[in-house]
Protein backbone atom coordinates (compact mmCIF):
# COMPACT_ATOMS: atom_id res chain seq x y z
CA UNK A 1 0.00 0.00 0.00
CA UNK A 2 1.28 3.44 -0.38
CA UNK A 3 1.58 5.56 2.42
CA UNK A 4 2.98 9.03 1.09
CA UNK A 5 4.05 10.71 4.35
CA UNK A 6 5.36 7.54 6.03
CA UNK A 7 6.76 5.37 2.94
CA UNK A 8 9.86 7.77 2.52
CA UNK A 9 10.73 7.74 6.18
CA UNK A 10 14.61 6.01 6.88
CA UNK A 11 14.51 2.39 9.22
CA UNK A 12 14.58 4.02 12.76
CA UNK A 13 18.16 3.35 13.87
CA UNK A 14 17.23 3.79 17.79
CA UNK A 15 14.73 0.65 17.32
CA UNK A 16 17.70 -1.47 16.33
CA UNK A 17 19.28 -0.45 19.66
CA UNK A 18 16.31 -1.24 21.43
CA UNK A 19 15.76 -4.61 20.07
CA UNK A 20 19.55 -5.63 21.23
CA UNK A 21 18.87 -4.03 24.74
CA UNK A 22 16.01 -6.37 24.83
CA UNK A 23 17.31 -9.40 23.52
CA UNK A 24 20.17 -8.99 26.31
CA UNK A 25 18.23 -8.35 29.11
CA UNK A 26 16.33 -11.07 28.21
CA UNK A 27 19.31 -13.34 28.22
CA UNK A 28 19.62 -12.35 31.58
CA UNK A 29 22.45 -9.64 30.95
CA UNK A 30 22.16 -6.28 33.09
CA UNK A 31 22.16 -3.41 30.89
CA UNK A 32 22.79 -0.36 31.60
CA UNK A 33 20.28 1.97 30.13
CA UNK A 34 22.04 5.04 28.87
CA UNK A 35 19.85 5.55 25.38
CA UNK A 36 16.77 6.93 25.33
CA UNK A 37 16.04 10.67 26.82
CA UNK A 38 13.15 9.29 29.31
CA UNK A 39 13.89 10.63 32.16
CA UNK A 40 13.85 8.16 35.61
CA UNK A 41 13.37 10.76 38.25
CA UNK A 42 9.59 10.85 39.75
CA UNK A 43 7.59 13.89 39.00
CA UNK A 44 6.85 16.28 41.72
CA UNK A 45 4.57 14.39 44.69
CA UNK A 46 1.92 17.76 44.48
CA UNK A 47 1.65 17.09 40.81
CA UNK A 48 0.95 13.22 41.75
CA UNK A 49 -1.86 13.92 44.78
CA UNK A 50 -3.37 16.46 42.96
CA UNK A 51 -4.08 14.37 39.99
CA UNK A 52 -5.65 11.61 41.61
CA UNK A 53 -7.94 13.87 43.85
CA UNK A 54 -9.03 15.60 40.24
CA UNK A 55 -9.39 12.56 38.88
CA UNK A 56 -12.04 11.72 41.26
CA UNK A 57 -13.98 14.97 40.16
CA UNK A 58 -16.46 13.97 37.68
CA UNK A 59 -16.86 17.34 36.28
CA UNK A 60 -12.79 16.75 34.94
CA UNK A 61 -13.82 13.80 32.84
CA UNK A 62 -15.58 15.48 30.02
CA UNK A 63 -13.08 17.43 27.12
CA UNK A 64 -11.64 19.75 28.38
CA UNK A 65 -10.02 22.82 26.23
CA UNK A 66 -7.95 21.99 23.47
CA UNK A 67 -6.01 25.34 24.16
CA UNK A 68 -5.59 24.36 27.64
CA UNK A 69 -7.76 25.76 30.76
CA UNK A 70 -7.19 29.59 31.36
CA UNK A 71 -5.43 28.67 34.79
CA UNK A 72 -2.64 26.52 33.26
CA UNK A 73 -2.19 29.65 30.75
CA UNK A 74 -1.84 31.84 33.52
CA UNK A 75 0.18 29.55 35.53
CA UNK A 76 2.86 29.24 32.85
CA UNK A 77 2.52 33.29 32.13
CA UNK A 78 3.31 33.74 35.34
CA UNK A 79 6.37 30.80 35.47
CA UNK A 80 7.89 32.95 32.65
CA UNK A 81 7.71 36.59 34.70
CA UNK A 82 9.09 34.69 37.41
CA UNK A 83 11.77 32.41 35.44
CA UNK A 84 12.77 35.13 32.58
CA UNK A 85 11.26 38.48 32.73
CA UNK A 86 9.01 37.68 29.98
CA UNK A 87 5.82 39.25 29.98
CA UNK A 88 3.19 36.63 28.46
CA UNK A 89 -0.90 37.56 27.44
CA UNK A 90 -1.81 33.99 28.92
CA UNK A 91 -4.97 34.75 26.03
CA UNK A 92 -3.96 35.43 23.03
CA UNK A 93 0.59 34.79 23.72
CA UNK A 94 -0.09 30.78 25.04
CA UNK A 95 -1.30 27.51 23.95
CA UNK A 96 -1.29 24.29 25.85
CA UNK A 97 0.17 21.30 23.71
CA UNK A 98 0.34 17.48 24.10
CA UNK A 99 4.19 17.62 24.57
CA UNK A 100 6.67 19.86 22.72
CA UNK A 101 6.97 16.96 20.43
CA UNK A 102 3.08 17.24 18.95
CA UNK A 103 3.11 21.33 19.25
CA UNK A 104 6.09 21.47 16.75
CA UNK A 105 4.47 18.81 14.77
CA UNK A 106 1.48 20.84 14.29
CA UNK A 107 3.13 24.11 14.24
CA UNK A 108 5.06 23.30 11.07
CA UNK A 109 1.40 22.48 9.90
CA UNK A 110 -0.39 26.47 10.21
CA UNK A 111 3.55 27.63 9.07
CA UNK A 112 4.88 25.71 5.93
CA UNK A 113 3.73 23.39 3.23
CA UNK A 114 4.43 22.57 -0.05
CA UNK A 115 7.01 24.64 -1.63
CA UNK A 116 8.44 26.61 1.47
CA UNK A 117 11.55 25.75 3.35
CA UNK A 118 12.90 25.43 6.93
CA UNK A 119 16.47 25.77 8.02
CA UNK A 120 17.13 22.61 10.48
CA UNK A 121 20.42 22.21 12.86
CA UNK A 122 22.55 18.97 11.74
CA UNK A 123 22.48 16.84 13.85
CA UNK A 124 19.02 17.18 15.20
CA UNK A 125 16.20 15.76 17.44
CA UNK A 126 14.40 13.62 15.12
CA UNK A 127 10.95 15.56 14.91
CA UNK A 128 12.65 19.01 14.29
CA UNK A 129 13.83 17.12 11.07
CA UNK A 130 10.76 15.21 10.22
CA UNK A 131 8.00 17.82 11.34
CA UNK A 132 8.56 20.60 8.54
CA UNK A 133 8.63 17.12 6.33
CA UNK A 134 5.26 15.96 7.62
CA UNK A 135 4.32 19.60 6.37
CA UNK A 136 5.22 19.02 2.74
CA UNK A 137 8.15 21.02 3.17
CA UNK A 138 11.83 20.67 2.51
CA UNK A 139 14.63 20.66 4.82
CA UNK A 140 18.18 22.65 4.51
CA UNK A 141 20.69 21.13 7.03
CA UNK A 142 22.77 23.21 8.76
CA UNK A 143 25.94 21.69 10.11
CA UNK A 144 26.11 22.19 14.40
CA UNK A 145 29.35 20.75 15.51
CA UNK A 146 29.50 19.46 19.26
CA UNK A 147 31.03 21.99 21.88
CA UNK A 148 34.64 22.97 21.72
CA UNK A 149 34.79 21.60 18.22
CA UNK A 150 34.77 25.29 17.33
CA UNK A 151 38.63 25.59 18.66
CA UNK A 152 37.87 28.24 21.70
CA UNK A 153 35.16 30.56 19.49
CA UNK A 154 32.13 31.51 21.09
CA UNK A 155 29.39 28.95 21.85
CA UNK A 156 26.82 29.11 18.63
CA UNK A 157 29.31 31.35 16.58
CA UNK A 158 30.12 28.38 13.79
CA UNK A 159 26.25 27.21 13.46
CA UNK A 160 25.32 31.09 13.04
CA UNK A 161 27.38 31.60 10.43
CA UNK A 162 26.31 28.50 9.01
CA UNK A 163 23.10 29.93 9.42
CA UNK A 164 23.44 33.00 7.35
CA UNK A 165 24.99 30.93 4.71
CA UNK A 166 22.62 28.84 4.26
CA UNK A 167 19.65 31.17 4.14
CA UNK A 168 21.57 33.70 1.58
CA UNK A 169 22.10 30.09 -0.70
CA UNK A 170 18.83 28.76 -0.35
CA UNK A 171 16.13 29.36 -3.00
CA UNK A 172 13.31 29.91 -2.11
CA UNK A 173 13.78 31.83 0.88
CA UNK A 174 13.58 29.63 3.95
CA UNK A 175 10.24 31.12 5.69
CA UNK A 176 10.87 28.88 9.20
CA UNK A 177 14.07 28.36 11.14
CA UNK A 178 13.97 25.66 13.67
CA UNK A 179 16.13 26.09 17.02
CA UNK A 180 16.71 24.25 20.53
CA UNK A 181 19.46 25.65 23.03
CA UNK A 182 20.29 23.95 24.70
CA UNK A 183 20.47 21.53 22.01
CA UNK A 184 20.06 17.34 22.18
CA UNK A 185 22.13 15.94 20.85
CA UNK A 186 24.98 18.02 20.22
CA UNK A 187 24.45 19.58 23.95
CA UNK A 188 25.55 23.07 22.56
CA UNK A 189 24.61 26.35 24.60
CA UNK A 190 24.31 29.83 23.36
CA UNK A 191 23.78 33.08 25.29
CA UNK A 192 21.35 35.86 25.17
CA UNK A 193 23.61 37.87 22.56
CA UNK A 194 23.59 35.12 20.20
CA UNK A 195 19.85 35.04 20.25
CA UNK A 196 19.92 38.49 20.05
CA UNK A 197 21.50 38.59 16.53
CA UNK A 198 19.28 35.98 15.60
CA UNK A 199 15.88 37.53 16.61
CA UNK A 200 17.69 41.07 14.50
CA UNK A 201 18.32 38.76 11.25
CA UNK A 202 15.03 37.17 11.71
CA UNK A 203 12.79 40.69 11.61
CA UNK A 204 15.79 41.77 8.83
CA UNK A 205 14.55 39.06 6.66
CA UNK A 206 10.63 37.83 7.70
CA UNK A 207 12.05 34.43 9.15
CA UNK A 208 9.92 32.96 11.93
CA UNK A 209 12.32 31.40 14.59
CA UNK A 210 10.87 28.31 16.32
CA UNK A 211 12.72 27.49 19.48
CA UNK A 212 12.00 24.88 21.48
CA UNK A 213 13.00 24.85 24.57
CA UNK A 214 12.20 21.07 26.12
CA UNK A 215 15.88 21.70 28.16
CA UNK A 216 15.18 25.41 29.54
CA UNK A 217 15.92 24.16 33.14
CA UNK A 218 18.75 21.57 32.56
CA UNK A 219 21.70 23.42 32.79
CA UNK A 220 24.98 23.40 35.08
CA UNK A 221 27.82 25.39 36.13
CA UNK A 222 26.15 28.50 36.68
CA UNK A 223 25.01 28.50 33.06
CA UNK A 224 21.50 29.68 32.68
CA UNK A 225 19.83 29.41 29.47
CA UNK A 226 18.25 32.13 27.23
CA UNK A 227 14.35 32.26 26.32
CA UNK A 228 14.63 33.60 23.08
CA UNK A 229 12.17 36.05 24.17
CA UNK A 230 13.85 37.69 26.55
CA UNK A 231 15.49 39.40 23.17
CA UNK A 232 13.66 42.88 23.06
CA UNK A 233 11.32 42.50 19.81
CA UNK A 234 11.65 38.63 19.64
CA UNK A 235 7.53 38.20 19.61
CA UNK A 236 7.64 40.00 16.43
CA UNK A 237 8.88 36.80 14.86
CA UNK A 238 9.44 34.00 17.77
CA UNK A 239 7.67 31.41 18.82
CA UNK A 240 9.02 29.06 22.33
CA UNK A 241 7.71 25.82 22.75
CA UNK A 242 8.06 25.02 26.71
CA UNK A 243 7.82 21.73 28.37
CA UNK A 244 6.86 20.18 31.27
CA UNK A 245 8.88 16.76 30.15
CA UNK A 246 12.27 17.38 31.63
CA UNK A 247 11.89 20.75 33.47
CA UNK A 248 9.35 18.99 35.86
CA UNK A 249 10.16 15.02 35.11
CA UNK A 250 6.49 14.82 33.59
CA UNK A 251 7.20 12.96 30.39
CA UNK A 252 4.38 10.91 30.55
CA UNK A 253 2.15 13.57 31.50
CA UNK A 254 1.91 15.02 28.04
CA UNK A 255 1.98 18.99 28.78
CA UNK A 256 3.65 21.32 26.86
CA UNK A 257 2.85 24.85 25.81
CA UNK A 258 3.76 27.22 22.60
CA UNK A 259 4.38 30.90 23.82
CA UNK A 260 5.61 34.04 21.82
CA UNK A 261 4.00 35.33 18.74
CA UNK A 262 0.42 36.08 18.87
CA UNK A 263 -0.58 35.44 15.45
CA UNK A 264 1.44 32.11 15.56
CA UNK A 265 -0.13 31.13 18.48
CA UNK A 266 -3.51 31.92 17.60
CA UNK A 267 -2.69 29.94 13.96
CA UNK A 268 -2.01 26.93 16.16
CA UNK A 269 -4.88 27.23 18.84
CA UNK A 270 -7.20 27.45 15.30
CA UNK A 271 -6.00 24.25 14.21
CA UNK A 272 -5.47 22.32 17.68
CA UNK A 273 -9.07 23.17 17.84
CA UNK A 274 -10.28 21.28 15.07
CA UNK A 275 -7.41 18.31 15.93
CA UNK A 276 -8.05 17.65 19.73
CA UNK A 277 -10.13 18.52 22.79
CA UNK A 278 -6.67 18.55 25.29
CA UNK A 279 -4.83 17.42 27.72
CA UNK A 280 -7.05 15.27 30.31
CA UNK A 281 -7.84 18.06 32.54
CA UNK A 282 -6.66 16.68 35.99
CA UNK A 283 -3.68 16.80 34.35
CA UNK A 284 -3.67 20.34 33.29
CA UNK A 285 -4.75 20.92 36.63
CA UNK A 286 -1.62 18.60 38.23
CA UNK A 287 0.61 20.68 35.87
CA UNK A 288 -0.97 24.23 37.22
CA UNK A 289 -0.31 22.97 40.83
CA UNK A 290 3.45 21.81 39.64
CA UNK A 291 4.43 24.64 38.38
CA UNK A 292 2.80 27.30 41.21
CA UNK A 293 3.77 25.00 44.12
CA UNK A 294 6.86 23.23 42.99
CA UNK A 295 8.63 26.20 41.36
CA UNK A 296 11.98 24.79 42.29
CA UNK A 297 11.47 21.49 41.64
CA UNK A 298 13.78 21.69 38.09
CA UNK A 299 16.41 23.03 40.32
CA UNK A 300 16.62 20.05 42.41
CA UNK A 301 16.36 17.42 39.57
CA UNK A 302 19.16 19.87 37.92
CA UNK A 303 21.33 18.71 40.75
CA UNK A 304 21.05 14.91 40.26
CA UNK A 305 22.06 15.16 36.41
CA UNK A 306 25.02 17.74 37.07
CA UNK A 307 26.01 15.10 39.23
CA UNK A 308 25.22 12.00 36.84
CA UNK A 309 26.94 14.21 34.53
CA UNK A 310 29.90 14.42 36.42
CA UNK A 311 30.29 10.65 37.25
CA UNK A 312 29.80 10.06 33.59
CA UNK A 313 32.24 12.34 31.54
CA UNK A 314 34.64 12.24 34.71
CA UNK A 315 35.11 8.28 34.11
CA UNK A 316 35.06 8.66 30.39
CA UNK A 317 38.17 10.72 30.53
CA UNK A 318 39.54 8.52 33.05
CA UNK A 319 39.20 5.71 30.72
CA UNK A 320 41.03 7.90 27.74
CA UNK A 321 37.48 8.99 25.95
CA UNK A 322 38.21 12.65 25.74
CA UNK A 323 34.62 14.53 26.45
CA UNK A 324 34.24 18.01 26.95
CA UNK A 325 31.41 18.02 29.78
CA UNK A 326 28.32 19.80 28.42
CA UNK A 327 26.59 22.95 30.17
CA UNK A 328 23.36 21.57 29.61
CA UNK A 329 20.29 19.21 28.54
CA UNK A 330 20.57 15.43 30.31
CA UNK A 331 23.03 14.21 27.44
CA UNK A 332 26.59 13.77 26.86
CA UNK A 333 27.58 13.85 23.19
CA UNK A 334 30.52 11.56 22.42
CA UNK A 335 32.38 11.58 19.40
CA UNK A 336 33.46 8.19 18.65
CA UNK A 337 37.38 7.40 20.06
CA UNK A 338 39.15 7.04 16.93
CA UNK A 339 39.98 3.44 17.21
CA UNK A 340 36.47 2.62 16.55
CA UNK A 341 35.54 5.77 14.52
CA UNK A 342 35.11 3.97 11.41
CA UNK A 343 32.55 1.74 12.56
CA UNK A 344 30.14 4.42 12.01
CA UNK A 345 28.03 5.28 15.26
CA UNK A 346 25.44 2.29 14.57
CA UNK A 347 27.82 -0.40 14.85
CA UNK A 348 29.77 1.51 17.73
CA UNK A 349 26.52 1.42 19.64
CA UNK A 350 25.76 -2.21 18.77
CA UNK A 351 29.21 -3.23 20.24
CA UNK A 352 28.55 -0.91 22.74
CA UNK A 353 25.55 -3.38 23.95
CA UNK A 354 27.11 -6.47 23.05
CA UNK A 355 30.70 -5.47 24.69
CA UNK A 356 29.60 -3.80 27.30
CA UNK A 357 25.89 -4.06 28.13
CA UNK A 358 25.63 -0.36 27.76
CA UNK A 359 22.72 1.49 25.42
CA UNK A 360 23.40 4.66 23.90
CA UNK A 361 21.79 5.94 21.12
CA UNK A 362 23.80 6.20 18.01
CA UNK A 363 24.81 9.55 16.39
CA UNK A 364 23.27 8.04 12.87
CA UNK A 365 19.43 8.50 14.59
CA UNK A 366 19.90 12.52 15.06
CA UNK A 367 20.24 12.58 10.94
CA UNK A 368 24.05 12.20 8.55
CA UNK A 369 25.32 15.10 10.92
CA UNK A 370 25.54 12.70 13.98
CA UNK A 371 27.16 9.48 12.88
CA UNK A 372 30.92 10.53 14.35
CA UNK A 373 28.63 10.18 17.86
CA UNK A 374 27.22 8.30 20.34
CA UNK A 375 24.45 9.96 22.85
CA UNK A 376 24.81 9.07 26.24
CA UNK A 377 21.39 10.42 28.47
CA UNK A 378 21.49 10.69 32.18
CA UNK A 379 19.10 8.92 33.20
CA UNK A 380 20.58 6.17 35.40
CA UNK A 381 21.65 6.54 38.98
CA UNK A 382 25.72 7.12 39.71
CA UNK A 383 26.20 4.07 40.86
CA UNK A 384 25.29 2.17 37.70
CA UNK A 385 26.81 4.99 35.59
CA UNK A 386 29.71 3.92 37.63
CA UNK A 387 29.52 0.04 36.77
CA UNK A 388 29.06 1.54 33.43
CA UNK A 389 32.71 2.94 32.91
CA UNK A 390 34.27 -0.24 34.57
CA UNK A 391 32.77 -2.29 31.91
CA UNK A 392 33.51 0.32 29.16
CA UNK A 393 36.91 -0.01 30.22
CA UNK A 394 37.30 -3.47 30.14
CA UNK A 395 35.11 -3.05 26.37
CA UNK A 396 37.15 -0.45 24.23
CA UNK A 397 40.75 -2.09 25.01
CA UNK A 398 42.03 -0.77 22.11
CA UNK A 399 42.10 2.93 23.85
CA UNK A 400 44.84 2.19 26.37
C1 LIG B 1 14.68 18.85 21.89
C2 LIG B 1 13.50 18.11 22.41
N1 LIG B 1 12.28 18.57 22.17
C3 LIG B 1 11.18 17.94 22.63
C4 LIG B 1 11.30 16.77 23.36
C5 LIG B 1 10.05 16.08 23.80
O1 LIG B 1 9.30 16.93 24.58
P1 LIG B 1 7.82 16.52 24.97
O2 LIG B 1 7.90 15.36 25.89
O3 LIG B 1 7.30 17.76 25.62
O4 LIG B 1 7.09 16.20 23.72
C6 LIG B 1 12.55 16.24 23.63
C7 LIG B 1 12.67 14.98 24.38
O5 LIG B 1 13.67 14.33 24.41
C8 LIG B 1 13.68 16.93 23.14
O6 LIG B 1 14.91 16.46 23.36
Amino acid sequence: MEFRRINGLPPYVFATINDLKADARQAGRDVIDLGFGNPDLPSPDVAVEKLAEAARNPRNHRYSASRGIPKIRQAIADRYLRRFEVELDPETEVVTTIGAKEGLSHLMWVLIGPGDTALVPSPSYPIHIYAPLFAGADVRHVRLDAPGAANGASPGAAFFDNLIEAWESAWPKPRVVVLSFPHNPTTECVDLAWMTRLVEFAREHGVVLVHDFAYADIAFDGYTPPSILQVPGAKEVAVELYTMTKSFSMAGWRVGFLVGNAEIVQALTTLKSYLDYGTFQPIQIAAIVAMNEAPDFPKTINDTYQGRRDALVGGLNRIGWEITPPRGTMFVWAPIPEPYREMGSLEFSKYLIQEADIATSPGLGFGPGGDGHVRFALIENEKRIGQGIRSLRRALTRLR
